[in-house]
């Protein structure tokens, strides 16, 4: 019913995946080359046919539909005057650094990570990073609490959460975000927990993902959850985001922060969302399911063709984290790029030389191909052994 498999050419639509450097393949940035759902493109064009486009609020089509959305999916039990709409994610984060930290304080995170949680920070006034790495434990990554123990400080004002991570793919579990909660609520910590990615979940059933607004009620006022049907949905050009906050001066001192910073938020991102709450959920029922294929495809086929990299296994999103420090090269997208003009994102940016990570939301003609061209940069002659 739903066409994953056709390759859309996307080079000259001002995007920045396909055009930041169109002489490359692109396997980078977080977007897929999938077309957005139906449902999706239909009300952005019925949109259009209106043709005043003046500053635009949520209607209330839009909130009736992230509000069962929240309540159908997540569980969540909450109002329209907890939720604050954003044009993205990013801000949000940078937001939180600047209505929480002052000069000396500091923002917790782990990594490899999504990398503006390693320099958000920058947009607060002399506010300090720590970030520990995940650590493995009978093969997932997880969080290394005995580290964070030791590295937290009395200055430590928020915890920077990915849930499911980008680049690792996980969904925590019920205990382990509880055991994250806690560590906050031991260290008066507040927890941003960026779930962006929490409706790109492979196998729901396996591993169900959990909103932290879903941990007890007590811990509610140190929580912010920011979510959005961007990624899921492919629309992230379009702009549209929002955080969760149910407890009210934990809300009004993250609003405050917003200051004059921001734009209003655009017409067609409120539209964009309320279909894809709407209507989304056959077409994303198929995509992940496409991308589940996509995920077997790439691990088999890395598995019989270049064995020595340590190809990570998801358990949510399109990206795959790849260690290749078996090469022994320093730089290994750099060196893709070279010998086989491939743009895959270098885990320097994520915290972690010596990887890479790989979208894999594409039709799988087009993975294949550039796998392909992945094995052959990294194959004895091109590296030069
Ligand atoms: C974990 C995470 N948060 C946020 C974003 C981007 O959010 P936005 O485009 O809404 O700023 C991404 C994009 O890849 C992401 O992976």
């Amino acid at each position: 019913m739903y066409d994953f498999s056709t390759i859309i050419p996307r080079r000259g639509t001002g995007n920045i995946k396909y055009d930041r450097r169109p002489e490359l393949d692109p396997f980078w940035v977080a977007d897929m080359d999938f077309a957005s759902a139906p449902e999706i493109c239909e009300a952005l064009i019925r949109r259009c046919q209106h043709p005043i486009f003046g500053y635009a609020q949520a209607h209330t089509g839009l909130i009736d539909a992230t509000l069962a959305y929240l309540h159908t999916t997540k569980g969540l039990n909450v109002g329209e005057s907890d939720i604050l709409w954003l044009g993205g994610l990013v801000p949000a984060l940078s937001l939180a650094v600047r209505a929480f930290c002052n000069p000396g304080d500091a923002v917790m995170t782990c990594s490899p990570s999504y990398p503006p949680f390693l320099n958000v920070h920058h947009d607060g006034q002399q506010v300090d990073l720590i970030s520990l790495p995940h650590t493995q434990i009978e093969g997932k990554w997880t969080f290394d609490f005995a580290a964070m123990e030791a590295a937290v400080t009395p200055r430590t004002r928020l915890f920077l959460l990915s849930n499911p991570q980008n680049p690792l793919g996980r969904v925590f579990t019920k205990e382990e975000l509880a055991s994250l909660c806690e560590f906050c609520e031991r260290h008066d910590l507040i927890l941003v927990s960026d779930e962006i990615h929490c409706d790109l979940v492979l196998d729901e059933i396996a591993t169900p993902h959990l909103c932290a607004h879903k941990l007890p009620e007590n811990f509610h006022h140190r929580i912010i959850t920011l979510l959005s049907p961007s990624k899921t949905y492919n629309i992230a050009g379009i702009g549209i985001a929002y955080a969760v906050i149910t407890d009210s001066s934990l809300r009004r001192k993250f609003t405050s922060s917003r200051g004059n910073t921001l734009a209003e938020i655009n017409t067609f991102g409120y539209y964009a969302a309320e279909a894809a709450y709407l209507h989304g959920e056959p077409w994303r029922r198929a995509m992940i399911s496409y991308l589940a294929a996509n995920q077997e495809f790439l691990l088999s086929y890395l598995a019989a063709n270049a064995p020595r990299l340590i190809v990570n296994r998801n358990e949510a999103t399109y990206l795959t984290w790849i260690d290749c420090r078996a090469l022994g090269i320093e730089h290994p997208a750099m060196h893709l790029e070279k010998k086989s003009a491939l743009f895959v994102s270098d885990g320097s940016f994520f915290g972690h030389p010596g990887h890479i990570r790989w979208n894999f939301a594409c039709p799988r003609s087009y993975l294949e191909q550039g796998l392909e061209k992945l094995v052959r940069g990294f194959s004895p002659e091109s590296l030069g052994a």
